[in-house]
This record gives C-alpha cells, structure tokens and sequence, in this order.
C-alpha cells in the first residue's frame, strides 16, 4: 500500500527530477565556505543516493567544519531507471524499495579504516550505523510536521527544491528564518513575494547564473534532453541561485561607461522611468528612476543601486504614471501590465524591468 502510494506521487511529480551536478554545486559554494563553520546544513529535498548536494556535503563535512548534515528523500524521488548512485556499491534495500528516509551525519573519520576519510566512510557509516538512516514516517515532504522539525534543527538550508513548488519552500524558509542557498530560475526574480524580498534585501542572487544542465530519468521526454553517455539531460538557459549568505561579488561596483542622453534613453510612457536595454547600458549619470532587465540581480550591489519596483503589475510601488484602456490601444492590457513605450506613434509593452535607482 505504501510502495503504491509512493509510486503514485512519484509519477505526479516526475517532472521535478531535475539532479544537479556536483560540478555546478562545487562552483557555487566556493564563495560560501566562511559561512558553514559549525553549522548544521539541511539538504531537504535530496535523495541521499542520488544528490550532489549530501555528496559535495558529505565529502567536504570536516574542511567546512559542519556540526552536523541532514538529508531528507522525499517518496517521490523516484529514478530508479536511471540507477544513478553517487556510491560505488550496489545501492542497498532501503533504496531499492524507496521509503522516505533520513540521513544524519554528525562526524566523518576515518571509519572504514582505509587510511583516508573519504566518501567511502560517509558509505560505511549509512550502511553500519543504525542511527545515520531511519526512515521517516510520512513521505518526506518538506511541508510535513517531522520534515519542519529538521528544518527548526538547521541553521543552513542547501538545495534544488522541486521547481514546481518553488514559492511554497521559500516562503516556508523565510517563515523559519533560515539561511539558504538554493536554486531557482530567473523568472522567480518576477514572482510576487520573491520580488519583494529581493527589494528589501532579504534575499538576493548568488554567484553563478545563465545555463546549467541536469541530470534527469530516462524517461523524461522534454525539448531541452539530450543524451550524454547513457545519461539522460535537461539543460536550462536561465539557471538563478538564490541566497541571503552573503559573497563577494554581491559587493562588487559594476562598471558604467555610458552618459544619458535624451537621444539614447526613452521614458517609458506609463512610468516616470527610463528604460535600459542592458544592464551595461546603465548611464553613470542618471539620478532618476531606470527600467533594467530582470538579469541586472546579478549584478546588483545594495551599496550602490537600489531598487525600487518592478514593472510587471499593478501600482503597487506607486511608479506608474497611467493606466491605458480600449481608447489607447487594442493592447491595451498588455500595456498596464509592462512599461510601455512610443515608438513610431505607437505604444509598445516592453519586457518586465526592475526599477532601479543608484545610490548617491
Ligand atoms: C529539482 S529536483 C533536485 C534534486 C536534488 N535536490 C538535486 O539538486 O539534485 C527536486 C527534488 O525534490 C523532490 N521533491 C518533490 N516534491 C517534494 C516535496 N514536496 N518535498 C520534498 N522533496 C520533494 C523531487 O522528488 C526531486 O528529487
């Protein structure tokens, strides 16, 4: 009954299998390590055989100085036609039948006594003490009540959270007060509540961004697979980190070049703004308000911009200057819901822009 419950919402959530590579966790998480010293780190959307996340975590427990790892697999973390296992050893029964457990390492020696601690004891371990993996009682949901204790537990949060369910475990992280690092997309930089937190500087971009690719089962069929290897892929062009740890490049200046100029730069004609094609197009010179594309998180240094809303709604920061109706334009929803602009007399809905302003 179980096994047929945890099938079924394996299927339904199919398209949440997206695993993401130890080499992409590695290049990120570099620029973090001052931040996990006696920490605990929740990995809590990880199959423990399958995620890069425990392994990176797992490999690198005792040169972070963590206090203690856990990861949690949920029962829908179903891949078993891919029978990927970051482990050498056939994988065990625990796996093989798929019931949510739990992982939790508080040391790493050097157990299997090879002379070298490696992930071969962090294998040792699971597999010889009892106490490192217990099943769970539900399905490992991140939502559920034993889930949520782990999470009270953590001090740090680490993962790629099923992309379907990206505002739910957000908000359950700000609702704990955790620190993060998790992947999303960056169209999440649009989402209602994620915008208004990246505003008040509660949460904001990590380091690395643009395209990543992710291992997926078998039998996943999407336009973006591609086989590698045996393996199967998904790749993505708009890959985001998001973070409220700070790093290094978050305090970087971006470099401007342009001077504005009534000749480059148009008002928007629904926001008293101007509108910038690219980020490396923002003028050094401007005191008022500029549309930017949504990629200008990447770049962003609270120290030197600011933002102040985002064209993608309502009036909710009080920019708009006009609200359009059928007298204006056929188009005239697509325009209140963007910048618009007047080229060649006619009104044009523009992409959603981050309304910014540099800092004095
Ligand atoms: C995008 S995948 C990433 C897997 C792993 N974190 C990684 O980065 O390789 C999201 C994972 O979350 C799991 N998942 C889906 N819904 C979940 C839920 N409600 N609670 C916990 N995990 C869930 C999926 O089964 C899937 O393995």
């Amino acid at each position: 009954m179980a096994g047929n419950t945890n099938l079924r919402i394996a299927r339904k959530d199919k398209q949440d299998e997206f695993y993401t590579q130890l080499e992409d966790i590695e290049n990120e998480l570099r620029h973090y390590r001052k931040h996990f010293n006696g920490k605990v780190v929740l990995c809590n959307c990880d199959d423990p055989y399958e995620s890069n996340f425990f392994k990176y975590f797992a490999m690198n427990f005792n040169q972070l100085g963590l206090k203690k790892l856990i990861a949690t697999c949920y029962a829908g973390s179903l891949i078993a036609d891919t029978q990927m296992s970051i482990f050498d050893e056939e994988q065990p029964e625990e796996k093989k039948t798929r019931v949510p457990h739990k992982i939790v390492i508080t040391e790493v020696t050097d157990v299997n006594g090879d002379g070298a601690i490696n992930l071969g004891d962090v294998e040792y371990l699971i597999q010889n003490d009892k106490n490192v993996l217990t099943r769970l009682k539900g399905s490992g949901d991140f939502r559920s009540d034993e889930c949520i204790d782990l999470l009270k537990e953590a001090d740090i949060v680490v993962t790629n959270p099923p992309f379907s369910l990206f505002r739910e475990y957000m908000a359950q992280i700000i609702e704990y007060q955790k620190s993060f690092l998790i992947i999303g997309n960056q169209n999440n930089v649009t989402y209602k509540e994620i915008f208004k937190l990246i505003m008040q500087n509660k949460i904001w971009a990590g380091v690395n961004a643009g395209a990543q690719k992710f291992e997926v089962p078998l039998s996943f069929e999407r336009n973006n697979t591609y086989m590698d290897n045996g393996k199967k892929y998904a790749k993505f062009g708009n890959i985001c980190w998001f973070t409220n740890l700070d790093h290094n490049k978050r305090h970087e200046e971006l470099d401007m070049y342009k001077h504005y100029s009534t000749a480059e730069y148009q008002y928007y004609d629904n926001y008293n703004a101007i509108d910038v094609g690219k980020t490396a197009d923002i003028p050094m010179d401007f005191d008022g308000i500029m549309g930017v594309p949504i990629t200008f998180v990447y770049k962003y240094n609270p120290e030197q911009f600011e933002i102040v809303g985002i064209t993608d709604r309502g009036n909710e920061y009080g920019l708009k200057t006009k609200e359009y109706t059928k007298v204006d334009s056929p188009k005239y929803g697509d325009l209140n819901r963007r910048g618009a602009l007047l080229i060649n007399n006619e009104l044009k809905s523009t992409f959603a822009k981050l309304l910014i302003r540099r800092k004095q």
